[in-house]
C-alpha cells in the first residue's frame, strides 16, 4: 500500500510537470486530486487496510495529499506569473509615454460675447436680469407701445403659439429682450409703489423671429438689452454710458456717432455706430463704404412705457438700448454667414 502511494505521487508530479496552462491545470487537479483520483480511492478503500498497517497508511496517504496540494498551487502561481509576465511583454506597455491630451471644450462664440458684454455693463453698476423666453403679446409688444396692427410690428416678424380664446394677448416668442423692461419695473416698483426705487439692469437672452433663414438673418439671436431709470437721468447720460460702453468693448480708440431713428417704446431714439475698426472709417465692404458699423438702437424710455411699468413719468426718465452679441462678433471678426452660429459646425466653433 505504501508503494503504490509512493507510485501516485510520483505519477502525478511527472504528469504535473507536463502542465502548462491553466485548463490542463484544473484537468490535472480532477484526475490526481478529485473524487475518483487513484488517491482519493485510497482513503475510499481505507477501511480494508489490516489494522496494524492503517496508521502508517494514513500518514503516509495524508503526506501525498498535502505534497500533491502543495506542488498545485506552485503550479498554478507559477503559471498566473508567466500569464502576466507574456502580457507584460505583448503589451510592451511604454509608462513612459506623455499621456492622450483631454479635448476641452468652451463655450459657444455667442456665449463668449454675451459674457463679454455683460461683464462690461457690469462694471458700469448693470445688473443682470433675466425675464422669459415666452411672452405675451401684451408684455413683447402691447406694453412697449406697440397697439396691435401697429405698422411698427412689421419690423419684427413674431413666432405666435396656437393657444384660443386669449384675443388681443397671443402667446409668441419674443422677439427682442425689451419685455424684460416692463418685467422689471413692475418687479421694483412692487417693493414701494410709491417710490419705485431706481433701476439699473442688463437683460441677456435669446430671441426669435420668424425670418426666411439666409446669410444675414436667423430665426434665433440673443440680445442684450440695458435699462437706466430714475430721477434726473437725461439723454447726455444715455450718450456717456453708451460712448463709454464703446470703448471698453471695441478699444479706447473708438469712435462712435449716434443717428436719430424711431423705437415706439423710445423717445428720442437713436442708433450708434461705431467708427468701421476694419477700415478704420475710410470705407470698405464690411461698412459699405460708409465707414461706420450699427452696433445699438437706443433712447429715452417712452413716458407710456415707464407709466405701464410702475414708473410716474412726470418724476421718473430713464434710458434704454439694446444690441446683439452675433452682431458685434459677426462684424469684429468678419463672419460673413450668420448661419454658423447655430451650424454646429466645429470647424467654426473651434476658432474661438
Ligand atoms: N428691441 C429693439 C429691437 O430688437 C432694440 C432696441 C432698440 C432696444 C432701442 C432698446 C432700445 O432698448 O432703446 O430691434
Amino acid at each position: 500500500m505504501l508503494d503504490q502511494l509512493d507510485n501516485i505521487q510520483r505519477n502525478a508530479l511527472d504528469s504535473l510537470a507536463q502542465v502548462h496552462d491553466e485548463p490542463a491545470l484544473d484537468n490535472w487537479r480532477i484526475t490526481h486530486l478529485g473524487r475518483s483520483s487513484p488517491l482519493m480511492l485510497v482513503f475510499a478503500g481505507f477501511g480494508a487496510v489490516p489494522k496494524e498497517e492503517r496508521a502508517a497508511v494514513g500518514q503516509a496517504a495524508n503526506r501525498t495529499k498535502l505534497a500533491l496540494e502543495a506542488a498545485l498551487a506552485d503550479t498554478a502561481s507559477s503559471l498566473r506569473q508567466q500569464a502576466l509576465e507574456r502580457s507584460l511583454a505583448e503589451g510592451h506597455l511604454d509608462v513612459t509615454l506623455p499621456g492622450r491630451p483631454i479635448r476641452r471644450g468652451r463655450l459657444h462664440p455667442s456665449t463668449q460675447q454675451l459674457r463679454r458684454v455683460l461683464s462690461i455693463l457690469a462694471e458700469m453698476g448693470f445688473q443682470v436680469y433675466t425675464s422669459p423666453e415666452v411672452e405675451t403679446d401684451r408684455m413683447n409688444f402691447q406694453l412697449l407701445n406697440f397697439p396691435p396692427h401697429h405698422p411698427a410690428r412689421d419690423m419684427q416678424d413674431s413666432l405666435y403659439v396656437d393657444v384660443p380664446d386669449r384675443g388681443d394677448d397671443q402667446i409668441l416668442l419674443r422677439t427682442h429682450t425689451s419685455p424684460g423692461q416692463i418685467r422689471a419695473m413692475r418687479e421694483f416698483a412692487a417693493a414701494d409703489p410709491k417710490n419705485p426705487p431706481p433701476i439699473r439692469i442688463a437683460l441677456p437672452g435669446m430671441c426669435f423671429r420668424h425670418e426666411q433663414i439666409t446669410a444675414r438673418s436667423e430665426v434665433q439671436f440673443n440680445q442684450v438689452e440695458g435699462l437706466a431709470v430714475g430721477e434726473h437721468i437725461t439723454f447726455s447720460d444715455l450718450k456717456g454710458t453708451l460712448t463709454n460702453f464703446a470703448r471698453r468693448m471695441f478699444g479706447q480708440g473708438a469712435r462712435v456717432r449716434f443717428r436719430a431713428s424711431y423705437f415706439p417704446f423710445t423717445e428720442p431714439s437713436a442708433e450708434m455706430d461705431v467708427e468701421c475698426f476694419v477700415c478704420g472709417g475710410v470705407g470698405c465692404p464690411v461698412c459699405k463704404g460708409s465707414g461706420w458699423l450699427e452696433i445699438l438702437g437706443s433712447g429715452m424710455v417712452h413716458p407710456t412705457v415707464l407709466e405701464n411699468g410702475g414708473y410716474d413719468p412726470r418724476r421718473y426718465t430713464g434710458f434704454a438700448f439694446g444690441m446683439g452679441p452675433e452682431r458685434q462678433l459677426m462684424l469684429r471678426y468678419r463672419i460673413e454667414d450668420i448661419r454658423y452660429f447655430w451650424g454646429n459646425d466645429i470647424r467654426f466653433l473651434e476658432q474661438f
